[in-house]
């Protein structure tokens, strides 16, 4: 089971040091459960320095990378340059994906971080809910099955055990709007068969999360699906008693 935490450009360094050294104390502790930090980039180094970080607990994820490795491109930080750093990397979250970053920029982004051997985590979401009493809405459910597909295509079937697809309805991030457990189970049973169709059975090799608006009162509620492996989740991993608490019931849920 695997629960990602994607800070955004929510905290300031002094704030992102804080909530770090909160969650050291009790995540250590948590047992059979895959923990990844995504803070703002430039707050990795200060946070494991003051964690003096070893790469067998939790770990520390990029929220996006360029797909170059190298070269004139102003802003950007490559795979190549934070392997060192990370281990793994969020892909086409729709926050980017609204600012322009389109399908072929995810799957260039994709294939880099698989090259320098970074853990993909690649988001993928409708805009407006697809399904309606059971019946599918036809141009959103293209939409997001047209991005799932462009995900898989430039793969081969080997590397779909180290991908991780998070799906995000984007209708259902940051506005307390989560989507019910039901749709999720039911999206995703559909989209996988589609994919299965098109790709194999070793689509059942993805790490599937769910992320849109997920707490410490709904978490349960998706990781006992059998179609998800985890979460995604944006608001409540920057606040400290949240994430801790959805990192514990994910555990109790790995235990029982
Ligand atoms: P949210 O964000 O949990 O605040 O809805 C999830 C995400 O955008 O990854």
């Amino acid at each position: 089971m695997t629960i990602i935490g994607n800070w955004k450009m929510y905290p300031s360094l002094s704030d992102a040091l804080v909530l770090a050294s909160r969650l050291k104390q009790e995540l250590e502790k948590i047992r059979g459960v895959e923990i990844v930090l995504a803070p703002p980039l430039p707050w990795i180094i200060p946070i494991q320095e003051q964690w003096h970080y070893h790469k067998h607990g939790v770990q520390f994820a990029a929220q996006s990378l360029a797909a170059a490795d190298q070269g004139a491109y102003t802003g950007e930080t490559s795979n190549y340059f934070m392997k060192d750093i990370v281990g793994q990397v969020i892909i086409g979250h729709s926050e980017r994906r609204q600012a322009g970053e389109t399908k072929e920029d995810v799957a260039a982004k994709l294939a880099s971080a698989l090259k320098w051997k970074l853990k993909p985590t690649v988001c993928i979401g409708e805009l407006r809910p697809v399904l309606d009493g059971g019946k599918l809405e036809p141009i959103g459910w293209h939409h997001l099955l047209t991005q799932a597909k462009a995900v898989l295509a430039g793969l081969k079937e080997s590397d779909f055990p180290k991908l991780g697809l998070a799906y995000e309805p984007v209708w259902a991030i940051g506005g307390g709007k989560a989507a019910r457990p039901e749709y999720v189970a039911e999206v995703l049973d559909r989209l996988m068969i589609a994919l299965t169709d098109e790709f194999g059975p070793n689509v059942k090799e993805i790490t599937w999360l769910y992320g849109g608006s997920v707490d410490s009162t709904n978490a349960v509620d998706y990781l006992r699906l059998k179609e998800v492996d985890g979460l995604l989740v944006g608001s409540a991993s920057v606040k400290a008693k949240e994430f801790i608490q959805i990192c514990h019931l994910a555990s109790s849920l790995v235990s029982q």
